[in-house]
């Protein structure tokens, strides 16, 4: 078993401002696509890692697995994924069941009519649309790529668990002025990452994240991407 860092028990009171600077860090977190290239230091990549450890899971099982690349692997393993993809052959992506239920369909069209739009890709622009999808396998240009992992034979409770460490790291990381953007596009391409990560066996890749200092400058980072209101999808009874 490894080693887990002790911690003394702390006191549960947070400082009296913290929702506002929580709430603050929450909704300024942007799915950012375009990056200026100045590289970020592993001690603070391995900064955001450990404070997004704080992340709850089932009987802390804690079944994140964090792979962090920069500089030539990056590179290496962002050009092998343009050529796989080039060369076909990989299970379709199925991130989402066929049909998807109607509600949710209406928002992936209208997060795909800003996307483009804001690109200035036409929709019918088959050869541009690709060339856009294929700029997630270098992670938009970010100095840090992460790949994010799971021991295949845990279920769903656990990959939740690690959606909340996902999130943690994204929060962390805005907390510390970095931005970042999931990337579930790595995931058909598991055959691809697993030999650039001497993944250890039995993993399987769960998604990615671009990590570094985004260009405020680049038209795609502009994009705002409205929400529901909590009106919309809460019931409430007993109050
Ligand atoms: C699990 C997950 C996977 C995602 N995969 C991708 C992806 O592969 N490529 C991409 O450009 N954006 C991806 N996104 C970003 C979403 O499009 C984005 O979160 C959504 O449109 C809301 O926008 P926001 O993050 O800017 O608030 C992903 C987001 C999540 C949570």
């Amino acid at each position: 078993m490894q080693t887990q860092q002790q911690q003394q028990p702390q006191p549960h009171a947070v400082p009296t401002d913290a929702a506002r600077c929580v709430d603050g860090v929450l909704r300024a977190r942007r799915s950012v696509r375009a990056y200026r290239p100045e590289p970020l230091p592993l001690a603070t990549v391995m900064d955001i890692l450990q404070a997004a450890a704080a992340a709850p899971s089932n009987s802390n099982t804690q079944p994140w697995r964090v792979h962090a690349l920069a500089g030539s692997p990056l590179k290496a393993l962002g050009d092998d994924l343009v050529a796989a993809s080039r060369r076909g052959g990989f299970p379709a992506p199925a991130h989402f069941p066929d049909p998807l239920p109607d509600e949710l369909c209406a928002h992936q069209a209208d997060f795909a009519e800003r996307y483009y739009r804001t690109l200035g890709i036409d929709r019918e622009d088959a050869p541009a649309r690709r060339a856009q999808t294929e700029r997630n396998y270098h992670f938009f240009g970010a100095p840090v790529g992460l790949i994010f992992s799971i021991d295949a034979r845990l279920q769903r409770h656990s990959w939740l668990d690690l959606g909340l460490y996902i999130q943690s790291v994204m929060i962390a990381a805005k907390a510390r002025g970095i931005d970042t953007c999931p990337q579930v596009s790595f995931a058909p391409f598991h055959a691809v990452i697993a030999p650039h990560l001497q993944m250890a066996p039995g993993d399987i890749t769960v998604c990615g994240m671009s990590m570094g200092h985004g260009d405020a400058e680049a038209q795609v980072n502009r994009m705002e991407m409205p929400r529901w209101h909590v009106q919309a999808f809460v019931r409430h009874a007993g109050f």
